[in-house]
């Protein structure tokens, strides 16, 4: 039998957690590790060339312990800026999670849009490039957050932060200069944790752009799709292994994404 194949999904926490829920989706025969280097959370406060010298060596201990066939870096923070120099020293595929520029500019109406992620994020050069080759005629905004990935993170914890701390994170999305912003992209994979909240919270209806989806589909085309039941691999391989670099699996927040804690819990970057 064909031995299914071992996808390692990473994040500074909880965030990639809803990058994880779509890529088990669309390969629920694979196997997952899902990795929150949640010792250094938050990301959002690292200065550049630590950030990746963080990434870089921590993934290289995941990959020599897990033997994953891809990663899947659900973390802007880290993406945007890490990325590079994981696909030169790593022989095998990543795929990154970048602010959504180009399909919210491709789908505006309005041609406002604003781009929320956490400070480090927005002030990326990889975050403005992609403003510069794809943003056309739109205005984009950029909204920087400190708070708002600890905010999410305190969600799923089940300590939730009131309306308007959360309000106060959001205004700077909502821009009305003769056209009204219609498009938010969700540029930290913490944010869709929060989603229902910032739906109610919205000074007008806008589009929230959660980039799962089309992480999902990245995830397919390069790795292929699930394999139908029968042709020898283990459907259902069903084994997700949650990995803390604190050593501590929250498994409550966990068991919402029918992970089951209790597995192996630590590497020794903790
Ligand atoms: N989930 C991470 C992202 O997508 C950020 C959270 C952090 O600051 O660690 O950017």
């Amino acid at each position: 039998m064909t031995a299914p194949e071992t996808i390692l999904v990473f994040d500074s926490g909880l965030g990639g957690l809803t990058v994880y829920s779509e890529v088990a989706a669309a390969r629920p025969d694979a196997n997952f590790v899902y990795v929150a280097d949640d010792a250094a959370f938050p990301y959002g406060g690292f200065a550049e060339a630590a950030l990746v010298e963080r990434v870089v060596g921590l993934i290289g201990e995941l990959i020599a312990a897990h033997r994953p066939d891809l990663i899947v870096i659900a973390c802007n923070t880290a993406s945007t800026i890490a990325l590079p120099q994981l696909r030169k020293k790593f022989a095998l595929p990543f795929v990154g999670t970048v602010p959504a520029i180009k399909p919210a500019c491709a789908g505006s109406v309005t041609r406002r849009v604003s781009v929320l992620g956490t400070e480090a994020t927005v002030a990326r050069e990889y975050t403005r490039a992609l403003i510069r080759d794809y943003a056309g005629d739109c205005r984009v905004t950029l909204a920087g957050s400190k708070a708002l990935a600890g905010y999410a993170e305190a969600e799923l914890h089940g300590a939730p932060v009131g309306d308007e701390a959360l309000r106060a994170e959001l205004l700077p999305c909502f821009r009305d200069d003769g056209a009204r912003t219609d498009t938010v992209v969700l540029a930290c994979t913490h944010y869709p944790l929060l989603l229902e909240r910032l739906r109610k919270l919205a000074s007008w209806p806008v589009n929230f752009l959660d980039p799962a989806p089309a992480i999902a589909r990245r995830v397919v085309d390069l790795l292929g799709p699930a394999s139908p039941p029968g042709d020898g691999r283990a459907r259902n391989a069903g084994t997700t292994r949650a990995i803390f670099t604190s050593g501590r699996a929250p498994s409550a927040a966990l068991a919402r994404f029918g992970i089951r804690a209790g597995e192996p819990a630590s590497t020794k970057t903790a």
